[in-house]
């Protein structure tokens, strides 16, 4: 296993009802933005539990963050934080509400000049607004993570950043908001969350046996649990379980100590840049060709996650691997997310080409656990996904 040093100042607050002790979690003398999405914490009595719980302290509302979250209008939330001198931010939705809030309360501290230098990594975060959020949908792990990604439609541009001064300082985690949940949401979440684990497991073997026994743990978890969300938001023992796994697979834990390789999400938010496709939807199109393509080098690791995940104990090394990318690229269809390009655009002729240009425009030379998938490997696998 390899050295690593790991922290994670999250509080949680797990279970029915909790949204309330947000009045705790609160300093006195917050003035709060409420950061939110299109209005679902309206329809499911999540804003009532908010606004109850933060009494009378000072708060502005700051709504309609959209899904994949726009530079160009969190630009406006971090003027309102100024201008009204606010010191703390509630973000309450899913991972769009919660990295839009990330980079709020990093921008509303940044004194240069250009705050998509915080997003491009080239100007250092020191100092951020601290912020807790509510959970509305189980999928990005943002809730208890240090990582935002933020798009600027003007650029086409979607790029993700990280700080640990953007670590929540607690989150509230109730399963019984997911009520409201379209089937297509749960399903997003229950796909990205599988491709977490995977980008952090998929790779080769260092002996980092527990690791891998809690990645495969929280995969076999998602595979069984998710489906009964998707059948009946309001059956709470299956969502509480998809909530934790999702917040688990992505809050640095698995990753401790292992390597990792989060090639599938650099090629995937290329694709929401371009199409607008929806996040969970262009890795299930990613990941599989990307496994296949790469089966040399994650061989062993393939092998493993067949067997204990979806018990292949048939046929040589390589057919067990091609057999779990199989099994993978079932079950997202089996909840009704398709795997190909050409399933969510007519226009996908050139798309290769021009992601292998911004990779090499960025100086992404070598993405993968060894950086040893170069821009033109990406373009052969991007070719793969088209049909
Ligand atoms: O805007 P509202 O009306 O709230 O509707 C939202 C939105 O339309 C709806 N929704 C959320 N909770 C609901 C609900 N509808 C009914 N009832 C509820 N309880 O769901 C829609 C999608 O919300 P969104 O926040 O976009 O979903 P998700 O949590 O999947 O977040 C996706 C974003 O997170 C980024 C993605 O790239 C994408 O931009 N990611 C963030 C990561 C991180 N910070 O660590 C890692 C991920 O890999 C990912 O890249
Ligand atoms: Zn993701």
């Amino acid at each position: 296993m390899n050295n690593f040093i790991y922290k994670n100042p999250t509080k949680i607050i797990f279970g029915k009802g909790q949204i309330e002790q947000i009045n705790t979690e609160l300093p006195k003398d917050a003035r709060i933005l409420m950061v939110y999405g299109g209005g679902s914490i309206k329809r499911n009595g999540v804003y009532e539990q908010v606004i109850r719980a933060v009494g009378n302290r000072k708060l502005i509302e700051f709504p309609n963050v959209p899904a994949n979250p726009e530079y160009d209008h969190l630009i406006e939330a971090v003027k309102i934080i100024r201008e009204e001198k606010l010191n703390y931010i509630l973000a309450i939705g899913g991972g769009s509400v919660i990295d839009g809030t990330k980079f709020i309360s990093a921008a509303a501290k940044y004194d240069g000049e250009d705050p998509w230098q915080i997003v491009c990594g080239t100007a250092p975060i020191k100092k951020a607004i601290p912020f807790g959020t509510v959970l509305t949908i189980p999928a990005t792990g943002s809730e208890m993570n240090a990582g935002a990604v933020i798009s600027r439609r003007a650029l086409k541009e979607k790029r993700p950043f990280d700080s640990p001064l953007v670590y929540p300082q607690f989150s509230v985690l109730d399963p019984q908001v997911m009520i409201t949940l379209p089937t297509r949401q749960i399903a997003n979440g229950i796909v990205d969350a599988t491709m977490h684990v995977l980008e952090q497991y998929m790779t080769y073997p260092v002996g980092g046996h527990l690791q891998d026994r809690f990645a495969e743990g929280i995969m076999k978890t998602l595979i069984e649990e998710g489906p009964k969300v998707m059948a009946n938001p309001a059956n709470y023992e299956a969502a509480a379980s998809l909530m934790w796994s999702c917040t688990l697979a992505l809050n640095g834990l698995i990753a401790q100590g292992v390597p990792t390789d989060w090639g599938v999400h650099a090629i995937g938010h290329e694709f929401t840049a371009i199409f607008g496709i929806d996040h969970a939807r262009t890795l299930a199109i990613v990941a599989p060709r990307y496994y296949e393509y790469l089966l040399q080098e994650k061989r062993e690791k393939l092998v493993q996650y067949a067997n204990r995940v979806w018990n292949i104990s048939s046929g040589n090394d390589d057919e067990r691997a091609l057999q779990g990318i199989q099994k993978l690229e079932n079950f997202c269809q089996s909840l009704g997310i398709n795997t190909h390009l050409s399933d969510y655009t007519e226009e996908y002729e050139g798309t290769a080409e021009e992601i292998e240009k911004r990779f090499i425009e960025r100086k992404w030379s070598g993405i993968g656990e060894r950086a040893q998938v170069t821009p033109e490997d990406v373009k052969k696998i991007v070719l793969k996904t088209y049909k």
